[in-house]
């Protein structure tokens, strides 16, 4: 009797052990799960509608850490993105809008994925297999950014992706013969996926069924302060770059490819963008501060590191790696307080920096700079990625 009542006990003590033991382990995942999200996630919402009657979603992807990245199926334009600060505080750190109206009638690039062409072409003219071509000329004298209807403003068909240590999207375009005076039937896919590491990498892809030119980019504006009213001038950039591509007063390369030592294009080591933007030089003078495409170190087509860009206060770096032998490093110089930030205020001279990785400008007119031809039978490939993480 007295042996049962003790063995009644002990089976009720440990019942009760681990009935204990289990509410803590649920606690302490519930816990875990408030700091990070339990899985990557991905959300779509309204965002407006074309002038053609197209919808417009906007994708938020979501990481473990709480990165959310939002991205449109129009011109696949990242609207924001954010980032953790030193006081492990999230803010958006891209320029953009807070509607769509804006994106379709102004948009100076704002997170765009850009082609077929990105940055420029002399006269929007060029030569291939015999043929003279003539794009559309919608900068000054030269054809800027695939023309006046790019990547950046059609609609792209969407489909997300979701793995355990990623949530993505790929977008397809189908570019037909003849757009914006480009030849070819262009098939492009662009894969954004977005890591627990911080990291968002871009893959691009193409092909073609004629001979044509593609050079595909992200142009998003990053100001890692969180704060758009200040200027990017005190961010620290490096570029991996020993020298930059001299342009004409219209930002044409011409095909002097100039060493960047003892000139205010050395970004070798880390130098905040201001400290030497305001010299005087014919350069700088052309673009209105940086606006060149730097010619990379390593021009290997390995997933190489590129540039960061890191900003002391609040401690925010980005790091870029890219398999293209150049970057346009462009500082906002024409953002002249004319477009409303969606923070409120207006996006002032300078307030954003892009770093835009591709082949070289007017490459289809400079025989010299590497090709940017692409041909049926062959697949153009490309990626870059972003790295947000914060120096302590
Ligand atoms: C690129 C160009 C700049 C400017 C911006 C968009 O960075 O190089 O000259 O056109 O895009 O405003």
């Amino acid at each position: 009797m007295i042996q049962k009542q003790l063995f009644d006990q002990t089976v009720g003590k440990l019942l009760m052990f681990f009935i204990s033991l289990l509410f803590l382990l649920s606690c302490k995942t519930e816990m875990k799960n408030k700091v990070e999200s339990p899985v990557p996630s991905i959300i779509r919402t309204n965002f407006g509608t074309t002038k053609n009657n197209e919808a417009v979603y906007q994708y938020t992807l979501k990481n473990r850490k709480g990165m959310q990245i939002s991205i449109l199926n129009y011109g696949g334009i990242i609207t924001s993105w954010t980032a953790k600060n030193r006081k492990n505080e999230f803010d958006d750190i891209v320029l953009g809008f807070d509607n769509f109206t804006d994106y379709e009638n102004k948009n100076p690039y704002f997170g765009a994925i850009v082609g077929r062409y990105a940055n420029r072409i002399e006269k929007g003219t060029f030569e291939l297999n015999g043929t003279q071509y003539q794009l559309p000329v919608n900068d000054n004298t030269n054809h800027l950014h695939g023309g006046l209807k790019g990547f950046d403003k059609v609609i792209w068909e969407v489909n997300t992706l979701k793995k355990d240590s990623m949530v993505g999207m790929e977008l397809s375009y189908t570019s037909p013969d003849g757009e914006e005076g480009y030849p070819g039937n262009l098939n492009v896919f662009v894969t954004y996926a977005l890591n627990d590491d911080n990291e968002l990498s871009v893959t691009y892809k193409a092909t073609t069924d004629q001979s044509t030119i593609v050079n595909l980019t992200q142009h998003s504006y990053f100001n890692l302060s969180g704060d758009f009213n200040k200027e990017i001038l005190d961010h620290e950039v490096v570029l991996n770059a020993a020298s930059f591509l001299a342009v004409d007063a219209t930002l044409i390369p011409t095909g002097e490819i100039k060493n960047v030592k003892g000139t205010p294009f050395d970004f070798t080591a880390p130098k905040k963008i201001g400290r030497d933007i305001t010299i005087e030089d014919p350069q700088l003078k052309f673009g209105l501060g940086y606006d060149h495409c730097w010619v990379l170190t390593d021009q290997s087509s390995e997933n190489k590191f590129v540039a960061s860009a890191y900003d002391p206060e609040s401690g925010r770096m980005l790091e870029v790696y890219s398999t293209e032998p150049g970057v346009q490093f462009y500082t906002g110089n024409f953002l002249d307080g004319s477009l409303a930030s969606k923070k409120g205020g207006f996006y002032k001279h300078r307030t954003g920096f892009c770093l835009e990785t591709q082949h070289f400008p007017n490459a289809p007119n400079e025989p010299a700079f590497p090709s940017t031809v692409l041909n049926p039978n062959e697949v153009y490939e490309s990626q870059t990625t972003y790295k947000l993480s914060v120096i302590k």
